[in-house]
């Protein structure tokens, strides 16, 4: 009955005693199932509260990597999650939402990259991290906002690349390398929404304000910050840079442990380019409280996979992992 719940819905439909404290719930569901709640600096703070690693996507995967939990419940999205267990076949690997996709990943379907990358025979495939399990068995190296340029920096000048899915990030490490990369038309809802206008007053309003940005902003956004970096490499700019106030263009959920980490400055999320809050990535967002406790309690949704195709996308993002260590990388 609950796996039909599921099936309809995505996540687990189940009514919550609403005297129930959450948060004592999950600690105790987690020794109890010697499971490990890994989240994305994007989720809700409650969830970056109650979990056991918080961190961007190479964390996440160094992570799910190591661990020895004998569950992995991910606060994330559904191609961290699906990376999660194709690191750990044997292991349960949960997601309290299974909707919780990513419009970035969705700008890149398996079929029409092949076509794409069948025009390319003499190029190497190096995809970033937020594509789905097809499109990392077509690539060569997986990589993420914190290592993508010198996992690209790593290969041969004259060797030709497809970046894929992400055309800002592609754009972004183009401009860093002197590279010409070709470049998959994909972006992120959420990085894409930034208004350049809205954040050039913003930066006049706070002249002595830094302007941290992360590369999946357009070109013209990343032009004019003062620091780009992924999740990880924003926050620790923010702790550690001498500013008081921070203008950040990313995923709000991040502003929670920049204010966590430096209760005495000042973080402003950077504004979108309409009146609603569009930097909230709504996929990141469908992950609550409940959902993680239902997930937790009853062991599902579970990310299944096809075994052929997961080892398929293991292989790159094998490479990376390895290849993040040689050159002392983490997230
Ligand atoms: P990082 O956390 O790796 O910077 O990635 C950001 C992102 O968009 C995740 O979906
Ligand atoms: Fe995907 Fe963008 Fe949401 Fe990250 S913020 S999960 S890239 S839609």
């Amino acid at each position: 009955m609950i796996t039909e719940q599921i099936n309809e819905k995505g996540f687990l439909d189940v009514a919550i005693d609403p005297t129930l404290d959450l948060f004592e719930e999950i600690k105790k569901l987690k020794k109890e199932k010697k499971a490990i709640v890994l989240a994305h600096y994007y989720q809700e703070p409650d969830i970056q509260d109650v979990a056991d690693y918080i961190g961007d996507s190479l964390g996440l995967a160094q992570k799910a990597a190591q661990t020895d939990a004998e569950i992995i419940v991910f606060a994330g999205v559904h191609f961290m999650a699906e990376t999660a267990k194709i690191l750990n076949p044997h292991k349960k690997v949960l997601l309290p939402d299974l909707r919780a996709g990513c419009s970035l990943s969705d700008s890149c379907p398996p079929p029409l990259f092949k076509a794409f990358k069948d025009k390319h025979p003499d190029h190497l495939v190096i995809s970033y991290i937020n594509c789905s399990a097809g499109i990392k068995a077509l690539s060569d190296i997986i990589c993420t906002s914190s290592n993508a340029q010198l996992i690209v920096e790593s290969l041969p000048a004259d060797q030709k690349i497809i970046f894929a899915p992400d055309k800002n990030l592609g754009g972004y490490i183009n401009k860093q390398t002197g590279r010409n990369m070709v470049l998959w038309n994909g972006a992120c809802m959420v990085h894409e929404i930034f208004s350049l206008e809205k954040i050039t007053k913003l930066k006049s309003r706070y002249p002595q304000a830094k302007f941290i940005a992360h590369p999946e902003c357009e070109e013209a956004v990343l032009a004019i910050a003062d620091f780009i970096g992924s999740t990880t490499q924003l926050l620790k700019y923010s702790e550690t840079n001498a500013a008081d106030t921070f203008i950040v263009a990313t995923e709000a959920g991040i502003l929670h442990q920049m204010q966590k980490n430096a209760p005495h400055k000042t973080f402003i999320a950077a504004p979108p380019n309409n009146a609603c809050a569009c930097n909230d990535c709504p996929h990141m967002k469908l992950n609550t409280l409940e959902k993680l406790y239902l997930c937790m309690k009853y062991e599902l949704p579970e990310i299944l996979m096809d075994e052929e195709l997961r080892i398929a996308a293991k292989i790159p993002i094998d490479r990376m992992l390895s290849l993040s260590k040689q050159l002392g990388l983490v997230g």
